[in-house]
């Protein structure tokens, strides 16, 4: 399980983070799409958030915002107390802020060798001259996640999605990075080679000293594997605490449906299980309700939620919760 050695700073943070994109609806006419809206949280050095929430609520934008692959519409992020903005405070963030992402598949290039996609960052950074020692630093990685140093000239097509993954993983932690976002990455695997994977995520987080954002729309996934859970609902966090609690003890209604989903019985779930479920679909985020944006599905809404966004309260032991009725 997940170790709890944190330092007092946290090693990421960020405050007010919003990505909107422009979307094209005929001649001259955008609209904005709120990918993730007014989002704040810290990640503790040694931590893993996780971050769950349905498909298409705006975790993969907020993992990509967070590290600067897409620059903010607003907000800040910090990273070891320091605000990342100017190049060179970027050039240090990129060394020591990665990711690891979903698609096994599609994200490795099936031409390459194992050798060239993990050593891929080393080239491009200017890690190594020497190319002997850059063949060692590879051997050193693969040997770290568990593929066999053997197999380094083989073609990444050649490799199972499971193997694959860990060439992806070998391949972001060769610069040697200090936080990770891992952005579903076991969610393409069999079901079957998940928990492995997972286990080899856990690990190296423990030998390697990492801190992870954890990104999945299974909250299993993310419960095993997390210290804190974090919930996203249409771009906005709607709750966030301690993993246990998260699970044993959501207070959110769309957490609440969220664990409620989930097929394994469990008597810690007694309350959840009550729950009633989600009315009609997620809405556009085109068109994001007005006030609590879960107000439309939630079987509590009453005219007040359509006023504001419920600010995220503390609800004890680091436990928040952006709603007025719960
Ligand atoms: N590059 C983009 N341009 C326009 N819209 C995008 C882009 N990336 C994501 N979106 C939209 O932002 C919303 C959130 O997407 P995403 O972050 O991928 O959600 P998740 O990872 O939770 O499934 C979706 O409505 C998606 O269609
Ligand atoms: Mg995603």
């Amino acid at each position: 399980m997940a170790d709890r050695k944190m330092n007092a700073t946290p090693l990421v943070e960020i405050r007010n983070l919003k990505k909107y994109f422009e979307i094209n609806e005929g001649f001259f006419k955008t609209k904005q799409l709120r990918a993730v809206d007014d989002v704040s949280f810290e990640i503790m050095t040694g931590e893993t958030l996780g971050l769950v929430g349905e498909s298409g609520c705006g975790k993969s934008t907020l993992g990509r915002t967070l590290l600067k692959l897409y620059e903010p519409t607003a907000g800040e992020i910090l990273f070891e107390g320091k605000a990342v903005k100017g190049k060179k405070e970027l050039e240090q963030f990129r060394k020591k802020a990665t990711m690891v992402f979903q698609d096994p598949y599609s994200s490795l290039n099936p031409r390459m060798t194992v050798a060239d996609i993990i050593a891929e960052p080393l080239t491009v950074q200017g890690y190594f001259t020497d190319e002997e020692q850059k063949k060692k630093r590879v051997r050193q990685l693969m040997d770290m996640v568990g593929l066999n140093t053997e197999h380094a000239a083989r073609y990444a097509h050649e490799f199972s999605g499971g193997q694959r993954q860990r060439i992806g993983i070998a391949r972001a932690l060769a610069v040697n990075p200090e936080f990770i976002v891992c952005d579903e990455p076991v969610s393409a695997l069999d079901v079957s080679i998940q928990a492995q994977v997972i286990n080899q995520f856990d690990e190296l987080k423990k030998t390697l000293g990492l801190t992870y954002l954890f990104i999945s729309h299974d909250l299993l996934v993310v419960r095993h594997i997390s210290d804190r859970i974090a919930v996203m609902y249409l771009g906005r966090l709607v709750e966030i605490g301690p993993a246990d609690e998260i699970y044993d003890h959501p207070i959110h209604p769309y957490t609440r449906s969220l664990i409620k989903a989930v097929p394994i019985p469990d008597p810690d779930r007694a309350a959840a299980d009550k729950e009633e479920g989600l009315k009609g679909d997620i809405p556009s985020p085109l068109d994001v309700p007005t006030g609590c944006v879960f107000r439309t599905r939630c079987p509590y809404a009453k005219d007040e939620c359509a006023a504001n966004m419920p600010e995220l309260t503390d609800r004890g032991g680091g436990h928040l919760c952006a709603c007025i009725l719960k």
